[in-house]
């Protein structure tokens, strides 16, 4: 790997475990959004491995050149060069894609931005469409572990939303189904959501 391009030790080790849970749920689909894609790691990841998908990266136009980086270094011929897309200020293009992915970033957003995002979702996705939605997040109010409290403690602190309940998700987006929580490495755990 060339040692300019932005790397996060979490994606590179939570990229396999998803992939895993991500090769199941997106069988059926053809075009994935994802949401935040950060450095842009993942896409490049599960592009070349999810060969039948079409990956749609996006993010805030200051994550634009490390996504550009790492898809010119590991160029696959279904991965699109990322749109701006910030939630709560741009138009959210679900309606346009049969599976959305994101990671890591219900508790970045703020609380508006989450329910934004879950609501037009829910209103957006064609009907079958798969949302798949990995990160730490509250069950029942619950933390799953006491890293995990503290973690989300530092983000209040630092101005972060913070940890979403699942419950909560589940109210901002009525139309959508949560078909199963997989329990991921790290005390993670990946969403899969069905739009009814
Ligand atoms: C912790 S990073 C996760 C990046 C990547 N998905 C990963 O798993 O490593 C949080 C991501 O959420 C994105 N993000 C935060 N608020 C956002 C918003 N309102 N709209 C779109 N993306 C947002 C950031 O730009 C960043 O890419």
């Amino acid at each position: 790997m060339a040692p300019e391009l932005p790397f996060s030790q979490a994606c590179d080790n939570n990229k396999a475990p998803i992939l895993s849970v991500l090769a199941r749920a997106f069988v059926h689909c053809r075009s994935i959004l994802e949401v935040g894609s950060g450095t842009g790691q993942h896409a490049v990841y599960f592009a070349e491995n999810l060969p039948h998908l079409t990956w749609q990266t996006s993010d805030q136009p200051h994550y634009h050149d490390g996504i550009h980086q790492w898809i010119t270094a590991f160029p696959s011929a279904n991965i699109l060069s990322p749109l701006v897309l910030i939630v709560g200020e741009s138009m959210l293009p679900f309606d346009k894609y049969d599976g959305v992915f994101t990671a890591n970033t219900a508790h970045i957003m703020q609380k508006d931005e989450v329910v934004a995002m879950m609501s037009s979702l829910s209103t957006s996705l064609p009907q079958g469409a798969v949302f798949c939605q990995y990160g730490p997040f509250t069950r029942d109010g619950v933390f799953s572990s006491d890293s995990n409290a503290q973690f989300h403690q530092r983000l209040l602190e630092q101005g972060y939303g913070g940890y979403r309940d699942i419950r909560e998700l589940m109210d901002w987006a009525p139309a959508l189904t949560l078909t199963a929580i997989h329990t991921m490495p790290a005390n993670n755990l990946l969403l899969e959501w069905v739009k009814a």
